[in-house]
């Protein structure tokens, strides 16, 4: 009877680094392209993210570390006075309406697109940068329209420092902004993912060749995240089984074990693994040993990728996941929690409206208050 007790499940509470949670349901961070140029966040990115708060953790939309590592049309940024204020309306809404709700915490995702930038979005019109000098398959979507990659410069290994340090001042700027920690992007095929994936990476520094050398980028970047925060306010989201963007690779599982393994030394707050993601023309590498990583990694594993309630319940109480992050459930459904918790229908995403407009499609979906009295 008392082990039933302790057996854990999507609504019982438990410890995200140096925080306590109400239950085990997080906001995966979900790009909406609803700031501005400036990458300003808005009033209405701020009622956005607030409809959210029950949320266990919000995981914030991508946000660029710096000029350098800006690539998405109205994506927000933490690199200039003007975002971090914008931001503030954003953490101060989350955490106002948290007071009720005895949750709402919010990191921010720090993202640097490297070569899946565009000229048109860098400093001068400039390249941009990339462990080597390799062109992506596919195209960039600019503000004048989807233009094909382009082939990046390679970082000098003497500039690899300064983009460390540009992680570093963002995860500062994110601490002004009234974020309660972050989480380092490097998943999905930009920066991060493009030193650690061999297809990717030809370097032959410090920086490439042997696991040890393509997972070093990654690792000075969390000690950053690390300084500035302390480990139990910084999450990582990997994504090794996808395979798009030259982010796949050979000895994809040896690599990743090795990333995690190196991680246990800075007692982060999560491990966050996108396991499994259907978007058309994506595919990812099938025999991915995502439990070995869990096994493996030191602190809580959050579980993410095509979850739903039922399976996610199923991955906490067999002891697969520690939390699981849901991405298109939460587009569409801001008080998720409250709904899966009551067994409630669920609100079907509209995918029309997932990169960019206006408030159609982000802050009106109805909470089930709203769908029952009207
Ligand atoms: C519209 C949209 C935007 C996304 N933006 C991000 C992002 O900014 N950062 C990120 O790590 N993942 C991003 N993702 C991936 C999601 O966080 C999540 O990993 C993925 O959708 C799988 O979870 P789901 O099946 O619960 O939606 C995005 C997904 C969607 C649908």
């Amino acid at each position: 009877m008392a082990i039933e007790k302790l057996r854990p499940s999507l609504f019982s509470p438990g410890i995200l680094g140096r925080y306590e949670i109400p239950h085990r349901i997080v906001m995966s961070p979900l790009t909406r392209a609803r700031t501005n140029r400036a990458g300003i966040p808005s009033t209405l990115n701020a009622e956005y993210y607030q409809q959210r708060a029950s949320s266990a953790l919000i995981i914030s939309e991508a946000t660029h570390i710096s000029a350098q590592g800006v690539g998405w049309v109205d994506a927000p940024g933490l690199f200039t006075p003007e975002q971090v204020a914008g931001w503030k309306k954003v953490t101060a809404a989350v955490h106002k309406k948290a007071v009720h709700e005895k949750s709402g915490l919010i990191f921010a995702q720090l993202w640097h697109m490297g070569k899946l930038s565009h000229p048109s979005f860098q400093p001068n019109g400039e390249l941009p940068v990339s462990s080597s000098a390799i062109k992506a398959d596919g195209e960039a979507n600019t503000y004048d329209g989807a233009q094909p990659n382009v082939t990046p410069r390679a970082l000098e290994t003497h500039e690899i420092a300064d983009v460390v340090e540009q992680y570093r001042i963002a995860a500062r700027n994110a601490m002004d902004a009234g974020f309660d920690g972050v989480e380092l992007h490097a998943a999905g095929g930009y920066l991060p993912a493009q030193f650690l994936s061999d297809s990717s990476n030809k370097r032959t520094d410090a920086y490439g060749g042997s696991i040890e050398n393509r997972i070093r980028f990654v690792i000075e970047v969390v000690e950053a995240l690390s300084e500035i925060w302390g480990g139990d306010r910084v999450g990582i989201k990997i994504s090794p089984g996808i395979s798009f963007s030259d982010a796949g690779g050979s000895n994809i599982n040896e690599t990743a074990a090795r990333l995690v393994e190196r991680l246990n030394r800075f007692d982060l707050a999560y491990l966050h693994v996108l396991e499994r993601i259907k978007f058309p023309g994506q595919s990812m590498v099938p025999d991915v040993d995502h439990q070995a990583l869990r096994k493996i990694f030191n602190g809580p594993y959050m579980a993410n990728g095509n979850y739903t309630k039922e399976k996610a319940q199923r991955s906490i109480e067999d002891g697969k996941a520690d939390f699981v992050a849901f991405g298109r459930p939460f587009i569409a459904n801001p008080d998720l929690p409250q709904r899966y918790r009551k067994n409630a229908p669920l609100n079907e995403p509209d995918g029309e409206t997932f990169n960019g407009g206006d408030h159609r499609g982000y802050t009106d979906y109805p909470t089930l208050e709203a769908a029952l009295t009207t």
